[in-house]
């Protein structure tokens, strides 16, 4: 158990903040040792979906929970078993290299294993469901392992069960993921198919993971080099009466029908409409490539960035009459 340990080389957003306690856990044996944690207490992966308004007055448990298995083989598929404290593009890469399929849209999303299925990560088609088959996580109030399957993990858009009715409740410690060995190429998302024509290289899961790392650099900012914690919102899921009246202000608004009576609308697009696409006040900022990427460009305090997505989120409101989710966990 460490005091006053300093966050910024912990998170992505990269500030200035501190953590009354810090420990970090290896073992499950290690997380059943603390329990019952501090009521103010927060569990850590790769700290890529956090923004710190202020520092934390609590312990701060760092999951480091390691190993990569396979757990199953048959004709088509393997079952592999990862530490939630796994990298999570160090799995996609060892992934590629074993040849097993079904991670390859999802390069170099930032964090670790063991959040990747609290927010239902997802990029360029995929999203962690798509692979997922269960989950292992210490209940913090009995402090038994629990295997949570796929229906008990009410995944949804950038959602699940970690969000809601189960939030605070687990530290996940192991997850499983069905991946293919003949693999069924996802390049459905417009720009995968454009960079991988003019590269021309053949397809496989090495070329898709080689384009979706071109995008990505192109268009979002590398946290080592500029805090950041990737789409700062959600997209927001509109209905269809709504959308229709929306399509007429503005015909080029991106739409992406969801079944027949949803669409989900570009919160990026609506930002950009309102001018906000490289705005910096002080060290917050909105990014250059990308306005629905907040940015610290070195000194920014967590409450100014907090402010500046508040004022986005008023002012798209004022505009377009929508109310932008935060992506990502606000800790006041
Ligand atoms: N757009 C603009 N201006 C902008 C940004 C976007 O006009 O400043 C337009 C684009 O031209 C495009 C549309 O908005 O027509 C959507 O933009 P983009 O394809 O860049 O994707 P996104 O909706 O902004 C989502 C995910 C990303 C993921 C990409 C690719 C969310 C909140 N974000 O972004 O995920 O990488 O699609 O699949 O769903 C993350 O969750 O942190 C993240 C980076």
């Amino acid at each position: 158990m460490e005091e006053n340990i300093s966050l910024k080389e912990l998170h992505t957003f990269g500030l200035n903040v501190q953590t009354a306690q810090y420990t970090l856990v290896e073992t499950e044996a290690q997380v059943q040792k603390l329990l019952p944690l501090p009521a103010a207490h927060l569990i850590l992966g790769g700290g890529s979906n956090m923004l710190f308004t202020k520092d934390f007055e609590g312990l701060v448990v760092h999951n480091k929970i390691r190993g990569i298995e396979l757990v199953e083989e048959d004709e088509k598929t393997v079952l592999i078993r990862v530490g939630g404290g796994e990298v999570w593009h160090l799995l996609v890469v060892w992934c590629i290299e074993q040849g097993y399929a079904g991670l390859e849209n999802l390069s170099l999303i930032p964090g670790s294993v063991g959040a990747a299925p609290i927010q239902n990560i997802g990029a360029y088609g995929v999203e962690l469901k798509d692979v997922f088959d269960r989950l292992e996580a210490i209940n913090l109030s009995t402090g038994k392992v629990e295997t949570l399957n796929f229906e008990a993990c009410a995944f949804g858009y950038r959602d699940s069960i970690f969000k809601r009715k189960a939030k605070g409740k687990y530290l996940i410690t192991r997850v499983f993921l069905r991946l293919s060995k003949e693999a069924t190429f996802n390049i459905s998302y417009g720009a995968i198919q454009q960079v991988l024509e003019a590269s021309q290289t053949p397809l496989s899961i090495r070329s898709i993971s080689n384009a979706v790392i071109k995008i990505r650099t192109q268009k979002l900012p590398d946290p080592k080099k500029i805090g950041n914690s990737g789409s700062f919102f959600k997209n927001p899921i509109v209905e269809n009466t709504v959308v229709a009246l929306l399509q007429k202000k503005y015909p080029s608004m991106p739409v992406y029908p969801i079944g027949n009576d949803k669409s989900k609308l570009a919160a990026g697009w609506l930002i950009d409409q309102l001018g906000w696409k490289g705005y910096r006040k002080g060290d917050a900022g909105v990014h250059e490539q990308q306005a629905l990427v907040l940015v610290n460009y070195g000194n920014a305090k967590g409450s100014e960035i907090w402010a500046l997505a508040q004022e986005i989120q008023a002012s798209v409101q004022e505009k377009f009459g929508i109310l932008l989710e935060p992506e990502v966990n606000i800790l006041a």
